[in-house]
């Protein structure tokens, strides 16, 4: 069960998919939940997904997500992550009030038993599940990461004088040079827009940098 279908929930909810799971997810945005469906997943709401769910993954940068209502309706042995935010997407303070017993299932990973005799699992305190419990991000993500935070900054020290003080969309441009050096550092090509169909596609747009 993959809560929130944005940037991270999607790559969730495809990887899982891909392992062979039967994948629901859980939304708010109305958009982001009809590409889900169309995406070929379940949706379905939190209460709903609760009963069904063996492994559950946070993904929304929000609070208070998975709450007591949900813990409740959980079968034995389901185990929670959060890769969203924090330690506050499972409501992990509120489930440590709801426990009648808490143990060290393994490492990092905590039993709760709830009331009704359940027992559900946490990895790594309800933490980001890949950093707190795993090697973190792979070298091939983090790399176009810095690349964007790097020329990012170049960018706003080459146009202090203009940019505004309110939250700037990092530039295009920023994002295509990134891209390209990846490409190029996989030896992958890519095709070339000629001058027709760049007119074709953007007239004189003076945005259209590819
Ligand atoms: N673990 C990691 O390595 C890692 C990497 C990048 C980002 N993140 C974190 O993951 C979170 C999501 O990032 P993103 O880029 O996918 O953001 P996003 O905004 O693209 O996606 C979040 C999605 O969650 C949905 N959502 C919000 N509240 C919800 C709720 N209560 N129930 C169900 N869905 C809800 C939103 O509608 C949205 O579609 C952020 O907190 C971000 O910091 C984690």
């Amino acid at each position: 069960m993959i809560a929130g279908y944005g940037w991270c929930g999607k790559g969730a909810a495809m990887r899982a998919k891909g392992l062979g799971a039967k994948v629901i997810v859980t939304e708010v945005d109305p958009v982001k939940a009809i590409e889900a469906v169309m995406d070929g997943f379940t949706v379905m709401k939190m209460e709903d997904a609760a009963p069904l769910g063996d492994f559950f993954v946070t993904v929304t940068g929000c609070s208070r997500v998975i709450t007591e209502n949900s813990f409740l309706k959980m079968h034995e042995g389901a185990i929670l992550s959060n890769a969203g935010h924090f330690d506050v997407e499972v409501d992990m303070a509120g489930l440590k009030k709801l426990a009648v017993r808490s143990f060290e299932a393994r490492q990092n990973i905590t039993g709760y038993t709830l009331p009704n005799g359940v027992t559900v699992y946490v990895i790594a305190e309800g933490r980001l599940v890949n950093l707190a419990a795993g090697d973190g991000h792979p070298a091939e993500i983090m790399d176009m990461s810095f690349a964007i935070q790097a020329r990012s900054a170049e960018w706003l020290i080459a146009n202090r004088d203009t940019v505004t003080s309110v939250l700037n969309n990092v530039p295009r441009a920023v994002d295509e040079a990134v891209a390209r050096q990846k490409l190029a550092s996989m030896q992958i090509e890519i095709d070339t827009l000629t001058d027709e169909q760049r007119a074709y596609l953007y007239g004189d747009e003076k945005h259209a940098v590819l």
